[in-house]
């Protein structure tokens, strides 16, 4: 006798539901991006274009050489001389411990972001940012 149509139905739904949730949880979402910015970073930054506080504006952040948000006059000379730019991998490692990474920096009381997942969400956030940001200029550097 052939198994009910309903059990296998939900057998099949299970398989198909089941992989992609983990899948989606995986990958990187933008609102979660967003609020970890939000948590970490927005008391000082914004990302919006030209909008410096405390922080330079870190519209278009990636790819853009350290020191060279327009407009901002807070940079230290340690960033503004530091020769970097920001990569992803170059703010991992700024936001893991800013101090280990540019000393004397101005980026204070900021003590880094402990947790490695948050951290990747914010990179993703800011690069997405970045992205949008070269398509509306149609330029490929952080101006
Ligand atoms: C307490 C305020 C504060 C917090 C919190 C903070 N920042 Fe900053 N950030 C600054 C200041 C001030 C500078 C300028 C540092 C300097 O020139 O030494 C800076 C510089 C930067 C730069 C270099 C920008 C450039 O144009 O060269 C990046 C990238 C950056 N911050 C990313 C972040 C991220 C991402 C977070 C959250 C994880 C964060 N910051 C949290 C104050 C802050």
């Amino acid at each position: 006798m052939p198994r009910p149509l309903v059990t296998r139905t939900a057998a099949l739904l299970v398989l198909l539901i089941g992989p992609s949730c983990a899948g989606s949880a995986a990958t990187d979402d933008p609102d979660a991006g967003m609020l970890a910015f939000n948590n970490h970073c927005r008391q000082c930054h914004s990302y919006i274009k030209g909008d410096n506080r405390l922080g330079p504006s870190l519209y278009g952040v990636v790819g853009r050489k350290a020191g060279t948000a327009p407009g901002y006059g807070n940079y230290s000379d340690s960033v503004k001389n530091s020769g970097i730019t920001w990569t992803p991998e170059n703010i991992e490692k700024w936001i893991t411990n800013p101090e280990a990474f540019i000393p004397n920096n101005n980026m204070k009381p900021f003590g880094g972001v402990a947790d490695a997942d948050v951290r990747r969400k914010i990179i993703s956030f800011l690069a997405a940012d970045t992205k949008m940001h070269n398509a509306a200029t149609g330029s490929g550097s952080g101006e």
